[in-house]
């Protein structure tokens, strides 16, 4: 693989991946779904709160500001960094909250109690949530960033980089299991 390419899906994705990692560390409190259920099982679960979307984005749309910013140094070193604007940088974030709640709507329904693994969703709800939202808010942006390429590297490299930080977050006590 490209070592170019990886390093340009990992920093494309980068405002993304911390959304859900800032949710672990700051979230909580009243949940989405306000208790509700449907058909006898929660509509999202306690899991997925308000105080977690809203830091998870915030936190994914100062991560891409603090990329902007370190652009020209990374210019300097031989890489040339994608820049965000700010639509494609809230798309990125809140995109990948979004996918995070769709994919736990659905392990409500398949009857998954909070915290349940669902193998392949787990990995990959947020970058279909992060590229589905920064199409719609930003679509020239996302169409000139995301060639073919770049999608398939992203879908290799982030499920193996979210093993990896799930494990760091489970060993450290911030997660109660490790996926
Ligand atoms: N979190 C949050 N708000 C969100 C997403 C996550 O507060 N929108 C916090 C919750 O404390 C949650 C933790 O981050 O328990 C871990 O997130 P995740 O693994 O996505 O949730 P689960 O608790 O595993 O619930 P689910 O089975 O619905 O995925
Ligand atoms: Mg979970």
């Amino acid at each position: 693989m490209d070592g170019t390419l990886i390093f340009s899906a990992l920093w494309v994705m980068l405002p993304a991946y911390i959304p859900n990692n800032a949710a672990v560390v700051a979230g909580g409190g009243l949940p989405v779904d306000g208790g509700r259920t449907l058909n006898g099982n929660r509509l999202l679960g306690d899991g997925k709160t308000w105080r977690g979307i809203l830091l998870g984005t915030l936190a994914g749309v100062c991560v891409a500001g603090t990329l902007n910013i370190s652009a020209p140094f990374v210019q300097m070193i031989g890489f040339n960094p994608i820049r965000f604007s700010l639509r494609a940088a809230f798309g990125l974030a809140f995109g990948a909250m979004c996918g995070d709640l769709f994919a736990s709507f659905l392990k409500r329904r398949m009857g998954k109690q909070r915290g349940a693994p669902l193998p392949g969703m787990d990995q990959l709800d947020f970058v279909c949530g992060a590229l589905c939202v920064t199409t719609i808010l930003a679509p020239e942006w996302t169409f000139q960033v995301f060639s073919v390429a770049l999608i398939g590297v992203v879908i290799i490299v982030t499920p193996l980089l979210h093993v990896m930080t799930n494990i760091v977050a489970f060993v450290t006590s911030l997660k109660d299991e490790p996926y």
